[in-house]
């Protein structure tokens, strides 16, 4: 019987700063929007500084790192640019992603297995730093076995392609579900920590939360969204709540490898 230990909520405030940015101007505020989600449960903030500055800006992470009271994760694509950003700013993570300028978000991880020569002095200075370092990986072992001869101390299992499946039927969805599962067993093997995060909605959410290695969630958009009809305290509140059933300090409790309510 797997042991489950708390699971982290980290909540990415990219998409306040999306709308902010739609208008100029300095509303909404995704400093506000942290210090609520951390009133309504967030164990951690999220925010990523892309190349091309289309949502969260350089005085965003100056203003969170000043002023949060929880971690901040901050996303980075492995660039010197930006290893400078963090080794200024000293967050308590740095999530390497991957990131092309035409895309609308990240898709797709990071080729860690492909980039080792690249990625392994970024891991090593920011690691030096103090900077817990995790790679934004898909769930498939190459990738796992690259995040440890790198000597990166997390890996966060990309979702996306999991959530794609749950629209397209029960037999992908398990397939999927099936991958990240065994993913996170490997890694965690390996000694790395698992996070997850990509597209998780309450729909979702249940699956990967019970997956006893996962410590760590991120999610974003869809609490960003949800927000507009309920707020975002409450569609915080709800995610929380969703993910504590799930890993069974709620009503329920999913079966990590049937994934099956009991
Ligand atoms: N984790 C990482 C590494 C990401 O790049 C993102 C998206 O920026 C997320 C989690 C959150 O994804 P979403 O906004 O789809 O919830």
């Amino acid at each position: 019987m797997p042991r489950f230990e708390p699971l982290r909520l980290g909540v990415n405030i990219d998409h306040v700063a999306t709308i902010r940015n739609a208008r100029g101007g300095a509303h909404p505020d995704p400093l506000r929007a942290a210090e609520l989600a951390v009133a309504a449960g967030a164990d951690g903030i999220t925010a990523h500084l892309r190349e091309d500055r289309r949502h969260i800006r350089d005085a965003d992470i100056d203003r969170l790192k000043a002023e949060l009271t929880v971690p901040l994760n901050f996303e980075m694509a492995a660039t010197r640019e930006m290893v400078a950003i963090a080794l200024r700013h000293r967050p308590h993570a740095a999530c390497i992603v991957p990131e092309r300028r035409e895309e609308r978000t990240t898709e797709g991880g990071l080729d860690a297995a492909g980039q080792i020569a690249n990625l392994r002095p970024i891991v090593d200075e920011l690691g030096a730093a103090g900077i817990r370092v995790s790679l934004f990986i898909a769930p498939d072992p190459r990738q796992i076995e690259a995040a440890t001869e790198l000597g990166a101390p997390v890996v966060e299992l990309h979702t996306g392609t999991y959530c794609e499946a749950h629209e397209s039927g029960a037999d992908a969805f398990a397939a999927e579900t099936h991958r990240l599962v065994e993913a996170a067993r490997h890694g965690a093997a390996a000694g790395l920590e698992i996070h997850a995060g990509h597209g998780l909605s309450y729909d979702t959410v249940g699956p990967v939360a019970a997956i006893a290695a996962v410590r760590e969630l991120n999610i974003g958009h869809f609490l960003i969204g949800e927000a507009v009809f309920v707020g975002l305290e409450a569609s915080i509140r709800r995610m929380r709540v969703a993910m504590d059933e799930a890993r069974g300090f709620g009503q329920n409790r999913i079966d990590p490898i049937h994934q099956t309510v009991r």
